[in-house]
């Protein structure tokens, strides 16, 4: 066999998963080095899928964030809740991370817990990469919704009027959670507020989604707070419809890789009534500043961009 044939990339293995979001893919090792091609098929199937998994993909830290930033840079861990020791990129998902407690009961709603990463920010990460490590035998499941389907989905009249809208994000602990624990003080310290339109034009797509992460979308600008309520309910019950849903269950081994952008996710709430213990690790790509239908751009009302991992670790 020729030099040439060796270096000839495979097609990888694309098997959706719904009708609007999530495929597997296989036939890829992501420990090596990828192909260009194989770079490209990837991308390719996460901007039509908007998640993508693997399964059996025994990646070390090392390994994971050198898979990530095939796609890009990667900021730190987390900006609010840090990184795992040594490894400024990774952030770690344990079952207990949160470990809020709560006075009483919480409000809980169909959308409860569904958000897309970090929207406090000015420039979110545009893609996330979470590595499932130790996972229950059943329970623990990940959710994830089709924001550019749900936008398409509504009718004519209401995508015109929320084109021209725009919300405040913030990050800001539940309603209920005591102020002692590290989840509260860490939310408190470093706080991200930020404007973004509800509507965000997706810069590789051009396609329009219903930018509306629930857990931190407090509010529409320029409304009364009863409308901006209800409008707000009307839109999260929308984007969390299952058909424009999957579901994803976990192996020791499996990987996610979502498009922020488009997407928004529910981690499961379900594993705090197992005894099993659950550990994922998570790394995030640099996203750019999102802009709506009007071209008006986000605008940061309190912290910083989301910046490098390596550029931040030179400071
Ligand atoms: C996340 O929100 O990124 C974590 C999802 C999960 O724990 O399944």
């Amino acid at each position: 066999m020729s030099a040439a044939a060796l270096h000839e990339v495979q097609p990888i293995e694309i098997n959706p998963l719904s009708a609007h979001i999530g495929a597997e893919i296989h036939g890829v090792d992501l420990t090596r080095k990828l192909e260009p091609g194989q770079v490209a098929q990837i991308r390719a199937a996460l901007l039509k899928w908007r998640v993508v998994f693997f399964r059996e993909q025994f990646l070390t830290h090392e390994q994971h964030i050198a898979f990530a930033a095939q796609f890009g840079e990667l900021t730190l861990g987390h900006p609010v809740f840090g990184h795992v020791e040594g490894h400024p990129e990774v952030y770690s998902i344990s079952k207990y991370r949160k470990a809020t407690r709560f006075e009483g009961q919480t409000l809980l709603r169909p959308w409860t817990g569904w958000h897309t990463d970090v929207t406090a920010a000015l420039n979110p990460p545009w893609a996330s990469i979470l590595r499932g490590v130790t996972i229950p035998p059943y329970g623990g499941d990940t959710q994830w919704t089709n924001l550019a389907i749900a936008y398409e989905k509504l009718s004519k009249p209401l995508r015109t009027f929320v084109d021209g809208l725009r919300g405040i994000h913030r990050f800001t602990p539940p309603a209920g959670a005591t102020g002692t624990d590290a989840f509260v003080k860490a939310v408190e310290q470093r706080a991200l507020v930020t404007e973004h339109p509800l509507v965000r034009v997706h810069p590789e797509t051009g396609e329009r989604v219903l930018y509306v992460s629930p857990s931190f979308l407090k509010s529409i600008v320029d409304v009364t707070p009863r409308e901006s309520q209800a409008l707000l309910e009307l839109l999260w019950e929308h984007v969390t419809r299952p058909e424009f849903t999957v579901r994803f269950k976990w192996e020791a081994g499996s990987i996610a890789f979502w498009d922020n952008r488009s997407t928004a996710h529910l981690a499961p709430t379900d594993i705090f009534d197992l005894d099993f213990d659950r550990q994922l690790y998570r790394t995030t790509l640099v996203g750019d500043v999102p802009v709506g239908p009007d071209g008006q751009q986000s605008v940061a009302l309190e912290g910083s961009p989301v910046g490098a991992a390596a550029a931040t670790a030179l400071n």
